[in-house]
Formats: structure tokens, C-alpha cells, sequence
């Protein structure tokens, strides 16, 4: 663990001096020095291993425009982005512009997908999301992915990249159009052999499942989303993620007496997420609020 305490240099010489690799490194020094950890510290880390960096918003600094201070120019790295996915009003619009910026840019089939979201109003995740689902399947190498509410298949595509070799990710909707468009951008992502497409209630199709799963996404209609909690925790296994786009819900959850129907039932879902003892979840405030939940 790099820490404040000690000069940031006798701290990166102890670092540069070890002679194994770790699991994770966890970086929380001067932030002057964040180009120099990352240099030192990428290559003393597994392969697999997390690199894990605090602070890396700087206070909302990161998205001014012309910084002076030194630490946030070490911290930043700028590009122009494209903003449909964004949802507003969770992170101030500055971070999340900053937080764009930093993607790298999407292949052709990912790219065409986001378009046509944009265009014919589909509620994909987007790219930060994304990228965070990617990154979940790699971090548990996860083999088997079922996914509830997937649309014209963007997030399922995120997944079936990043999946273990050998490994299927289920595809469900209720609207079988939806589906057809889809299994196009499957083929041509060179993805199909690793995705089942199913239509139907997802509720219903992951109780119909005998299996268990390393990691269950859900994205379904949030009036459903206690009665999604009941019927998807038995179906996951010890170890597994369960993960839920919108826990935010454009900042809804914070009214004081909401009247929408899917503002309650988010709230009483992320109740029961963060209340049951065989479960640990965090809420990350990316893009509409992401629940990640691990069952013990
Ligand atoms: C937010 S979109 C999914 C977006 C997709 N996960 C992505 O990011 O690319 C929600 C989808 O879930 C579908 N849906 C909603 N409730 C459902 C249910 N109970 N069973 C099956 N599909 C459902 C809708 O048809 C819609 O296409």
C-alpha cells in the first residue's frame, strides 16, 4: 500500500525494490507524483492483478479548464467526447464531461450501436458503463453471464467480450424486433457463438434456469426490481456479482417523499441490497448509478 506518510520517493524506491508482483496495489500518494506511480507500479503487478487510485476526481478539479495546480494536471488528460449516454445530475456535469473524455473510442460495431441509441432513443448503458462491465467479467473471470434487459444487445456485447474462454452470456428481452436487431450486431461483432438469445419475461426465463451464475445483470424495467432481487440472488453463485444499472435513477432515490412507483421500488431494492448479511454492495455514481453486489 503506498501512503501519505513517508517521502513519496523512499516509497516508490520500497516499491521498485520488491521482488514480487502483486494481487493489487493500492495508490494514495502525493498526487504530483501519480505519472510516476503509474510508471513504477503497473509493472510490479500480476497479470489480473487491480491497480486501485484514490482521489482520482481531485475534488471536481480534473474538469477545470485550465488548471494551475500541478497535482491536477498530473492527474488529468483531456479529450473531446460525445455525450448522449449521460444521464445528468449525479456527478456535476464538469466531472462527468472529464470522466468521458477519457474513453478510448469504441470499435465500428460498438460505435454504430451508440448511434443508433442515440438516434432511435434505446436506453443502452454506454460506454463508462460499459467499460465497468468489461472490467467486472475480467476482474472474476467470469464464464457464465445472464443478462436481463438487454435491448439491441450493447451491454451484452461488453460482456461477451470480456468473458472466459468456453463462457456464454444469455441475452433476454421482452421485445423479439429488439432481438433480431441484436443478433446482427452478434455476427458482425464476431460474438454469436458465445451468446444465447432468449425473448421473453427475463424474470421468468432466469427462473427457468437450472444453473447458477458468476455474474447476473439487471437491467429490466425497475417497477420489477424486489421481485428481480428475490428470483435472481438463488440463482447466483457464492462469489458472484450481481450488478444494476439505474440504482440512482437521475437522483430520484434522494426525494424526500418520491410518488413514482419505480423510484420506491429502486429504494426498496437498494435496501435490500445493502441489507442482507450474505450479501457486500456498493453503489458506484457512474453515469444513472451502478449497484455492484457480491454474495458471500
Ligand atoms: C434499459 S434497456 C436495456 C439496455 C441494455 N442493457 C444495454 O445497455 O444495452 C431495457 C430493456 O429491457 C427490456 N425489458 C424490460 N423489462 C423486461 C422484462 N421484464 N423482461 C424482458 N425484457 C424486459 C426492454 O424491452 C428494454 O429493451
Amino acid at each position: 500500500m503506498l501512503g501519505n506518510r513517508i517521502g513519496i520517493s523512499i516509497l516508490l524506491e520500497l516499491l521498485s525494490e520488491e521482488k514480487q508482483q502483486f494481487d493489487i496495489i493500492f495508490n494514495d500518494v502525493d498526487k504530483e507524483d501519480s505519472p510516476r506511480v503509474f510508471r513504477i507500479a503497473i509493472p510490479k503487478l500480476r497479470k489480473g492483478g487491480l491497480f486501485v487510485t484514490d482521489n482520482v476526481l481531485w475534488s471536481g478539479k480534473v474538469a477545470q479548464k485550465n488548471p494551475a495546480e500541478k497535482s491536477t494536471k498530473a492527474i488529468l488528460e483531456k479529450k473531446k467526447i460525445n455525450d448522449y449516454w449521460r444521464m445528468g445530475g449525479i456527478t456535476t456535469t464538469a466531472v462527468e464531461d472529464y470522466i468521458y473524455s477519457l474513453l478510448p473510442p469504441r470499435d465500428e460495431v460498438l460505435a454504430e450501436m451508440e448511434t443508433e441509441a442515440a438516434r432511435h432513443k434505446v436506453p443502452i448503458v454506454g460506454p463508462a458503463v460499459g467499460r465497468l462491465l468489461y472490467q467486472l467479467a475480467l476482474m472474476t473471470k467470469a464464464k457464465n453471464v445472464f443478462e436481463m434487459g438487454s435491448a439491441i444487445g450493447y451491454s451484452t456485447i461488453w460482456w461477451a467480450r470480456a468473458i472466459a474462454g468456453g463462457g456464454q452470456v444469455i441475452y433476454t428481452d421482452g421485445d423479439s424486433n429488439n432481438a433480431a436487431r441484436a443478433r446482427k450486431y452478434f455476427d458482425r461483432a464476431g460474438v454469436s457463438d458465445r451468446i444465447a438469445v432468449k425473448t421473453g419475461d427475463a424474470l421468468e426465463l432466469l427462473s427457468e434456469e437450472k444453473q447458477q451464475f458468476d455474474i447476473i445483470f439487471n437491467d429490466v424495467d425497475k417497477e420489477d426490481s424486489p421481485r428481480v432481487f428475490r428470483i435472481a440472488i438463488p440463482k447466483l453463485r457464492k462469489g458472484g456479482l450481481f450488478v444494476t444499472d439505474n440504482v440512482l435513477w437521475s437522483g430520484k432515490v434522494a426525494q424526500k417523499n418520491p410518488a413514482e412507483k419505480s423510484t420506491k421500488a429502486i429504494l426498496e431494492f437498494n435496501r435490500l441490497l445493502y441489507n442482507s448479511p450474505d450479501l457486500f454492495t456498493t453503489i458506484l455514481p457512474i453515469r444513472d448509478g451502478v449497484a455492484v453486489t457480491v454474495k458471500k
